[in-house]
């Protein structure tokens, strides 16, 4: 209690020299402390204290009653925290032990000084409120101590066990009483994760090798019951202001169950890996065989259908010109056209299922060929630019980009209601960059991919596969009103890998 506050501080007197008393009570009165009362009694000191604690007690030890000082303060102790003072004339030994076990604040020896008595007061309502202090902090401790997460066992410098919260209790099997005083590596026995050997070293130097440094680290705890546990947990040495080691504190948890899930998201994610580089392969697989499909298919339509319509025409022009009658004449000359039209068809789809010339001279001649084909058809302008450097690209390489100008084209073609177009196709620090730009309504690509995962369309998504497949990347950059930009990169190790 600090001196500036000693005027709230109230006093009881008990003492049944009344004289005395009343001298004490102008003594105390002129130091500026407040008394409360004076009683003669034990009794009737309990029956005060208990209506209207006071802030310390000054407590004669041979009183009037049935009961003495000591006895007294030992009653109000039981139920209050107040700080007695006791006051005595001479006090034999005996009389003296039975005071101490009462714990007392101090002893004021009659006949009554009032500096004397002053200090005494003031130290023991010092003393009290640090013990206050003390106690409250203690409450603290222990309730952080008993409701923290982890396990946490304290021990002295020497490692036997002080204190160990319930966390702890159930992670070892073990009770506080039974293992309070016990040496802490009987009790918390360890082995090596990996090893399975027991460690025989003391369990401090497992945990923290480094007496000043925490150091997180994993063991297999072994506990009551000789069950195996993971546990993660650090060890910190307890030191006092000359830094003297008091004690050990070892906070720990058990991390089996992360440990497992952990494990868990791994096989999982080992197995997801496996399942999508499978994906990876049978799909470009299947690029690789609708490609040669499409190939024989396209081949096939020119080669086979396509001399066979071609004699077929050949063969109605002779009978044409053999011919006589006008009715037979005009027949035929149907038939031909008919022909003319199939030829016309089967080559389309021929060339849109694959153009030999993307085969036979490469992706250059026939992205110029392709756009231009298509772009006059569509009614709309066209500027092809490609980098004079660029050869002949591999032929992974050549198709995908085909299969992407193609695709962008047909989009334009379809969505874009564009007049112009640009498709260019360059270097750049090593990178083959294909660029095909129009200027058309644009889209919204972000809800054009929500539409396509749904299913509804495949083109974009098909593009986006079949770039990243073999290495490159895709952008595609729109905004309503402003255009459509389809920008692939191939890197220069993919080319140059293939
Ligand atoms: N160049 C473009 N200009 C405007 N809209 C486009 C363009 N390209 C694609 N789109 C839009 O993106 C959608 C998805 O395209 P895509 O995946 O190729 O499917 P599909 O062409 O079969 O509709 C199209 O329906 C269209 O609305
Ligand atoms: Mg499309």
């Amino acid at each position: 209690m600090e001196l500036d506050k000693k005027g709230t501080v109230s006093i009881l007197i008990v003492e049944d020299e009344k004289i005395v008393a009343m001298d004490i009570a102008v003594s105390l009165k002129s130091v500026g402390y407040e008394v409360l009362g004076i009683v003669a009694s034990g009794k009737d000191a309990i029956e005060l204290v208990n209506q209207s604690p006071p802030d310390l007690i000054l407590m004669d030890i041979k009183i009037k009653g049935s009961i003495d000082g000591i006895e007294t303060a030992e009653i109000i102790q039981s139920q209050h925290d107040i700080p007695i003072v006791y006051l005595t004339a001479f006090a034999d030994e005996n009389t003296l032990s039975r005071a101490r076990i009462t714990a007392p604040y101090g002893y004021i020896i009659k006949p009554f000084d009032k500096k004397t008595a002053h200090t005494i007061i003031e130290i023991a309502l010092y003393k009290n409120s640090m013990e206050k202090t003390i106690k409250e902090n203690e409450r603290w401790l222990s309730k952080i101590l008993q409701y923290s997460g982890d396990a946490m066992i304290a021990t002295d410098a020497h490692g036997k066990i002080k204190l160990m919260n319930k966390i702890a209790e159930t992670e070892t099997g073990w009770n506080t009483d039974e293992v309070t005083g016990r040496d802490i590596n009987e009790i918390l026995k360890l082995s090596d994760e990996n090893t399975k050997e027991q460690i025989n070293a003391p369990i401090i130097r497992l945990f923290s090798e480094d007496h000043e440094q925490d150091i997180s680290k994993t063991a297999i705890l072994i506990d009551k019951e000789m069950k195996e546990k993971l546990i993660a947990g650090t060890a910190s040495w307890i030191k006092d202001d000359k830094n003297n080691t008091t004690g050990i504190v070892i906070v720990f948890r058990d991390i089996t169950k992360q440990r497992n899930v952990e494990k868990e998201r791994e096989r999982l994610f080992k197995k997801v890996s496996l399942a999508q580089e499978r994906l990876k392969v049978v799909s470009k697989r299947l690029l690789e065989v609708q490609e040669s499909e499409r190939r024989h298919i396209a081949r096939e339509l020119h080669d086979e259908i396509g001399q066979i319509l071609t004699a077929i025409k050949i063969n109605i022009q002779t009978a044409f010109k053999l011919a006589g009658s006008e009715k037979i004449e005009s027949h035929l000359n149907e038939g031909v056209e008919l022909i003319e039209e199939a030829l016309f068809q089967v080559r389309k789809l021929s060339i849109d299922l694959r153009p030999s010339m993307l085969d036979d001279l490469g992706l250059i001649p026939a992205l110029r060929w392709y756009v231009d084909r298509q772009s006059v058809r569509a009614g709309i302008t066209a500027k092809v630019s490609v980098d004079e450097t660029i050869m002949r690209l591999p032929n992974e390489i050549e198709i995908t980009c085909f299969r992407v100008a193609q695709e962008a084209l047909t989009n334009i073609i379809k969505h874009s209601q564009a007049t112009h177009v640009e498709i260019m196709l360059y270097y750049e620090e090593g990178d083959l960059h294909l660029k095909i730009i129009d200027d058309g309504v644009g889209f919204n690509f972000f809800a054009a991919v929500q539409r396509s995962l749904k299913g509804e369309s495949m083109g974009i998504l098909g593009m986006q596969e079949r770039v990243e497949l073999i290495g490159g990347k895709i952008k595609i950059n729109s905004k309503a009103g402003n255009g459509t930009t389809v920008h692939t990169i191939f890197p220069g190790e993919v080319i140059n890998l293939k």
